[in-house]
């Protein structure tokens, strides 16, 4: 039986009503740009993430880039920010012409590592970006204490993680900013591109808002440069249908996630991360020697949402591994196969640098189908064939 790495039609089928209706309101409306269908979307999202701000942007990058632009980052400025993750979380940085400075995971739950960020810190560090990587956060009462040490802003890269929380706050509201995704792969996924930026702070908020329309106020004067940040309104209409069952798709994302873990971990040479770490004796490191498969690791303080469901496989065996699952129908995917420390157009500011953690995660990293609407059927396939695998 195929399974697929995602499946969108079953979960648009299934309001495909309440879309319907979404869609002939907005249409309706005649209001395209901003207006009434961005400010309740935006107040939607305020409430369910308990923050005061919430800015409906283009696109989890354009999130990402309006934080940045909204605190002044710019030439001579640097930002750390993890080397596993996607391409946009750095990519911003070097946009506005500040310098990207690349820090190691940790091994366990692939935030950035609170240790190796401190080392990384110079004085023209400005900021710093954890990626709450695959829908679990980042260890962020370390990484408060470091930006409130060093006097760092921090924008949190939740672009996987709408709905996580980390020690019953709101992934994305710890820090000064938030920039969430709802490209269609995201727990919440939208209906093309569409982001959000979330603060507490008035001041921030304001100035993103305003950068978000070309750092125009009033129309036509222009006392910033911004650009075109938009959500499209027929876009907000569409997301403020799903929102409400966003709770009800994240504990089918856990559901799946629970049941992988249970069955995969009966596979001789499948651990936990963690359990890996305990067997080691060695804290937060994976590097048991008998381990062949390690299973996700969701911390105790983490309310994680299971964006992805990333196994690592050990011993140089992870593309053997895809190709056999392939064979079977069954899609996999590799999020990311290089860190960015080592992508070509970085190669001039960062020349020779080694994050061991980031490395391996690239190479041993694969991530099976976890969407909510998966069946049972489909799940005990792909642990069939997992098993078969090492068999
Ligand atoms: C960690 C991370 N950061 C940023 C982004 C960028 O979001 P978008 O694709 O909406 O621009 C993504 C989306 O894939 C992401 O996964």
């Amino acid at each position: 039986m195929p399974v697929p790495l995602l499946d969108l039609k079953r979960q648009n089928a299934s309001l495909k009503n309440d879309l319907d209706a979404a869609w002939s309101r907005a249409l309706q409306s005649g209001h395209f740009i901003l207006g009434p269908e961005i400010e309740t979307f935006e107040k939607e999202c305020a409430q369910f993430l308990g923050v005061r701000h919430a800015i409906s942007v283009s696109s989890g990058t354009d999130a990402i880039l309006l934080a940045l632009m909204s605190i002044g980052i710019g030439p001579g400025d640097e930002v750390i920010c993890p080397s596993f993750t996607f391409f946009a979380t750095a990519g911003c940085v070097a946009r506005t012409g500040a310098t990207p400075v690349f820090c190691d995971i940790c091994p366990v739950c692939f935030g950035m590592d609170p240790t190796d960020v401190e080392k990384r810190i110079s004085p023209a560090t400005r900021a710093i970006i954890p990626v709450h990587l695959f829908g679990q956060t980042c260890e962020m009462d370390k990484l408060s204490a470091l930006s409130r040490k060093h006097d760092l802003h921090i924008i949190e890269d939740a672009a996987q993680a709408f709905g996580a929380s980390y020690r019953g706050t709101q992934a994305g509201t710890i820090g000064d900013f938030g920039a969430y995704s709802f490209f269609p792969s995201k727990n919440l996924g939208g209906f093309g591109d569409a982001g959000l930026l979330v603060t507490n702070n008035d001041v921030h908020a304001e100035r993103a808002r305003v950068l978000r329309v070309h750092g125009m106020k009033p129309k036509y004067f222009h006392p910033m440069i911004g650009a075109n940040f938009r959500m499209d309104a027929l876009q907000a209409a569409l997301l403020r249908a799903k929102l409400p069952h966003l709770p009800a798709y994240c504990a089918n994302r856990k559901k799946n996630a629970d049941f992988y873990l249970s069955e995969l971990l009966e596979i001789p040479g499948a651990a936990l991360n963690a359990d890996a770490c305990l067997a080691c004796n060695c804290g937060f490191s994976n590097d048991c020697p008998d381990a062949r498969m390690l299973l996700p690791f969701s911390l105790p303080d983490n309310d994680h949402i299971w964006n992805q469901f990333t196994l690592r496989i050990k011993g140089g065996k992870r593309d053997a591994f895809r190709e056999f699952l392939q064979a079977r129908g069954i899609a996999t995917e590799i999020y990311y196969p290089l860190p960015l420390h080592q992508q070509e157009c970085f190669a001039d500011i960062v020349g020779q640098l080694s994050l061991p953690h980031s490395e391996t995660a690239a190479a041993e990293c694969v991530s099976l189908p976890i969407f909510p609407e998966l069946t049972r059927d489909e799940l005990a396939e792909v642990v069939a064939a997992i098993r078969a695998f090492f068999t």
